[in-house]
């Protein structure tokens, strides 16, 4: 083959069978299950479970798993230390690949595809388990507070607003956030998916694996465009000011972050929810809609109308980046927040490439010169 595909736009790298989008009818499915079945019904914890095993899982198969969650949650004293000694002003994301990667150092488990998934599942669950644990803990570290250790008698979703914010989680917010997370679990081979499954293939170590996904997550073309999807809202100011700062941005071809997406040409099916739980959750606030909502639906609006024959329509982190705003998380957390959950699908996908590697060897078209003479460094003009 020797056609170079920039990108590598609609070529397979992978057989899976965890997740499947329908671009053109704006259908998500994990493991068959549609993406607003398993929100409108789901559990984060039963999600995990059913993405990581491929099948929902029996009540007690559920306790195990949730209750190994709870167990792993703590982190050890020198990983905390090591969290301890970043650079406050340092990005959440570069904390988060820098924990996970050095939570290395205190697991031993080179190349152990077999403990991937499953209630017994080593370092890869010990990741899922204290992922939250990190951000939480970054958020009180960076802003002068005393660490909130981790509560087992919550729920992953609970837990995670009990130690980030320090008080008993409202039940209806934890339900939300609960459903964010099932939301961001898992999406086919994106490109964070796929640099955990490039590091893993070499077999590579679990943190390996994570800390590549996370990595490549951060970048704003990626899961890092909730952050900005927020900050152009910010920028942008009001429902009014919308067209003539649209029509400037497009006229310099400039992205509209959080719009477009190499799957869908429709409505990501996943922001039509999070908008769902926006409006929800201003109306368990009194009803009343936030600028920053109102000036997020005349965009929405604004981008279709120019946009839309292109097959460029509001993606997840357009939706997401506004819920979590309305949450009240920190703007420069949201993508470390998306990154606890993705875990999950790196996870689901490696899990599945452990039954059947072969390392991932690409080839090129070499562009370069030939056949160049070597002139010594004295005699180089
Ligand atoms: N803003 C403005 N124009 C956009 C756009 C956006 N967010 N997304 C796509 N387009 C336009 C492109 O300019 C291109 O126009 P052209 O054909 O006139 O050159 C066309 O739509 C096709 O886009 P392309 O860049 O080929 O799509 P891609 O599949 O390579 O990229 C994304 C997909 C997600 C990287 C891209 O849509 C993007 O940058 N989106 C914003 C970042 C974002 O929200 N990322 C999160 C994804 S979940």
């Amino acid at each position: 083959m020797t056609t170079y595909v920039p990108g590598l736009e609609g070529i397979p790298a992978t057989r899976s069978s965890v997740s499947f989008i329908d671009g053109e009818k704006g259908v998500l499915a994990y493991r068959g299950y549609p993406i607003a079945v398993l929100a409108e019904n789901s559990s984060f914890e039963e999600t995990a479970w059913l993405l990581l095993e491929g099948r929902l899982p029996v009540k007690q198969e559920l306790t195990e798993f949730s209750d190994h969650l709870r167990e792993h949650r703590h982190l050890e004293p020198p990983i905390l230390k090591m969290i301890d000694s970043l650079p406050r002003a340092g990005h959440p994301m570069k904390m988060l690949q820098t924990a996970v990667a050095g939570l290395g150092m205190f697991y031993d488990e080179h190349g152990a595809p077999k403990s991937v998934v499953g209630s017994n599942g080593g370092e890869s669950l010990k990741i899922l388990a204290c992922m939250p644990t990190m951000v939480a803990a970054w958020e009180s570290i960076r802003n002068g507070r005393k660490f909130i250790a981790p509560h087992a008698k919550f729920s992953f979703a609970e837990n995670f607003l009990y130690m980030f914010t320090g008080h008993e989680p409202d039940p209806a917010l934890a339900k939300i956030f609960d459903t964010c997370l099932i939301l961001h679990a898992e999406h086919t081979i994106n490109a964070s998916t796929f640099a955990a499954l490039v590091t893993g293939s070499t077999l590579a170590s679990s943190d390996s694996v994570i800390s590549a996904a996370i990595g490549t997550l951060s970048g704003p073309l990626h899961g890092g465009a909730n952050q900005n999807v927020l900050e152009m809202l910010n920028e942008i100011g009001s429902p009014e000011k919308v067209k003539p700062w649209l029509d400037n941005k497009l006229a310099n071809k400039e992205i509209i972050w959080g719009f477009g997406h190499r799957e869908y040409n429709v409505k990501d099916p996943r922001a039509t929810i999070l908008q769902g739980l926006v409006e929800k959750l201003t109306k368990s606030k009194g009803g009343e809609i936030s600028p920053l909502f109102e000036t997020a639906m005349a965009l929405e609006i604004a981008v279709e109308e120019r946009l839309a024959e292109k097959g460029v329509y509001a993606n997840v982190d357009f939706y997401s980046g506004i819920l979590y705003a309305e949450m009240g998380f920190p703007v420069d957390q949201f993508t470390s927040i998306f990154a606890v959950s993705r875990t999950v699908g790196w996870l689901a996908h490696w899990a599945e490439q452990c039954a059947n590697n072969r390392i991932f060897r690409p080839t090129q078209l070499y562009v370069g010169e030939v056949d160049c003479q070597y002139v010594p460094l004295e005699k180089r003009k």
